[in-house]
């Protein structure tokens, strides 16, 4: 693609994806151009949003007109009505027609869990070599809202109960500077970096900025953490029209996680990558907290394998636990969520091995991506799908001027999927990988007492995990009850290693290994 071509093209996907912390502007637009905007608004039918204008101050006015600007009304409808249309829910018979779900072939994947030691060690050995050479950077995906969990703070700035009381951010940090140093040993490099570009939202760049910043860096240096910030929509009500969270304001929602997609390239972030020579990304989710950040066996099997993409996976705990699938649709690969397919599929054993599910091959959301693809985003982003999620979203009764809290659903916010690009892909340029689930999956998503997937999970599987790494490495862990553990910092170790000065000696459970060194090696 040229230059021209690339530059028009990031001007559309900007126009699209408005950022919400644009300065806000104080001069009110001319009756001219406050009269087009309110014509494209009356064309599309939603010019209920110009209800308040005129009782409005001029810099309300201004900030309201900015960010209406910022919109395509037209294009509001039509993502609705496909993202409202592709959420019917389907029958069973539907569900039997779905056509071609097939698990992915041998050549397009690889499992932790029965790969000959050898493989792994040399992807690994590769995944290192490539971060020594800093050509592997990370994304994280941090701009959803929490909202099952509750906190008012960004999720990565949560306290998961751990002896250390670290937060989700400063185990991922931490881990990236246990990588950096991994690597430096290996290859006597000085100056290894692996950036860290961290996707922001409105309702989560401020106080992830300001937390970073409070923590300086958790250690690693700013330059090389971008905090960058995803794109928002209007929040639609269950009629079809925009919503308003306040008179001069349009209630809007961060575009969910794929909107990583536009905002890598309406960021500085590309340009970053490139400037810095960035081949291979690793982009996961800030709430698991046993997450590998830059993996380096992940990123030298993606990058021995030449795909654009590959994805971890872990195994389907049984036929009905509530996870995406990912598979082959139609020959290309896919996810599928366990609500679309029929209790049969879900049901269905290997052929080879009787013991597992045909379809066991759950979506964790954890990704590497080839430079190259990333580049090629301006092509596509914009024809990814809408989904709907369903939310009790406060508005303004444009009627009566009031403030309505919604005590059921009454609207819906409009959210891309990050793995919805995954059938634009050939299957040659697509790989994935099986690992532990509790080596590597914890989400946190509930409030605390949910029992599942909530803080205690979280601290649960980290403490057990060190405490695994500990007997591997020949210590005895003593303690009174079964569900204590060891908090290995990732500053120790990153995946069990170096833990070997402890063999034959006893930890007292629950403890908190800590690693208090001038550097990290
Ligand atoms: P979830 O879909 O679980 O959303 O995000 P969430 O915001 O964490 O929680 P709920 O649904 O509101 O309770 C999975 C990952 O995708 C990121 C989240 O930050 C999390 O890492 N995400 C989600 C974004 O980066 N942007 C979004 O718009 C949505």
């Amino acid at each position: 693609m040229t230059k021209a071509i690339m530059g028009t093209v990031e001007h559309v996907l900007e126009t699209l994806h408005l950022a919400s912390d644009d300065a806000v502007p104080v001069t009110p637009p001319t009756s001219k151009k406050l009269q087009a905007l309110k014509e494209k608004y009356i064309k599309a039918k939603q010019e209920h949003v110009f209800a308040f204008y005129d009782s409005l101050s001029v810099s309300e006015q201004a900030a309201l007109y900015e960010q209406l600007s910022g919109f395509d009304p037209e294009r509001i409808n039509t993502i609705t009505e496909h993202a409202l249309n592709s959420t019917k829910p389907k029958d069973d018979k539907e569900k039997a027609l779905e056509s071609g779900l097939e698990p992915l072939p041998e050549s397009a994947t690889a499992s932790i869990l029965d790969s000959a030691p050898q493989d792994i060690t040399k992807w690994f050995e590769a995944g290192l070599d490539l971060i020594a050479e800093n050509k592997v950077g990370v994304v994280l995906m941090a701009g959803g809202q929490g909202t099952r969990l509750g906190s008012s703070d960004p999720k990565g700035c949560f306290n998961i109960g751990l002896p250390s009381e670290k937060s989700l951010f400063q185990i991922q940090a931490e881990r990236i500077r246990k990588v950096e140093s991994l690597a430096h040993k290996k290859s006597g490099k000085e100056d290894v970096v692996v950036p860290w570009y961290v996707m922001t939202s409105g309702p989560t760049r401020e106080s992830t900025e300001k937390y970073f910043k409070e923590n300086s860096y958790f250690g690693l240096k700013e330059e090389n953490i971008i905090i960058f910030e995803q794109g928002v929509l209007p929040c639609i009500s269950n009629e079809g029209k925009i919503l308003l969270e306040s008179k001069g304001r349009v209630a809007v929602a961060p575009d969910g996680n794929g909107g990583i997609y536009q905002a890598l390239v309406t960021s500085s972030v590309m340009k970053d990558m490139r400037k810095r020579g960035i081949q291979h990304i690793h982009a996961y989710c800030v709430d698991n907290c046993l997450v590998k950040v830059a993996d380096p066996v992940f990123i030298g099997f993606a990058a021995s394998k030449d795909v654009d993409i590959a994805t971890k996976v872990v195994r389907k705990r049984s036929a009905k636990e509530s996870v995406g699938l990912i598979l082959l649709k139609n020959g290309k690969p896919d996810v599928v969520e366990y609500s679309e397919i029929d209790a049969a599929t879900a049901e269905a054993k290997d052929p080879k091995y009787q013991d597992v599910l045909k379809f066991r091959a759950a979506n964790i959301v954890n990704h590497y991506y080839s430079f190259r693809f990333l580049q090629t985003i301006p092509q596509w982003a914009d024809k990814l799908p809408h989904h709907v999620a369903r939310k009790k979203i406060p508005y303004v009764d444009t009627e009566k001027g009031t403030i309505v809290k919604a005590e059921k659903p009454n609207g819906i916010k409009l959210e891309q999927f990050v793995f919805d690009v995954f059938p634009t892909l050939e299957l040659n340029k697509f790989a994935c990988l099986e690992v532990r689930r509790e080596d590597e999956f914890s989400p946190l998503k509930n409030a605390k007492g949910t029992g599942e997937d909530d803080q205690d999970t979280s601290k649960r599987d980290i403490m057990q995990q060190g405490k695994r790494w500990l007997e591997a490495a020949g210590a005895t862990v003593t303690s009174e009850s079964d569900d204590s553990g060891i908090e290995v910092s990732p500053l120790m170790s990153y995946g069990g290693e170096g833990l070997e000065k402890l063999n034959g000696g006893t930890v007292r459970a629950p403890a908190v290994l800590e690693k208090v060194a001038k550097n990290d090696g």
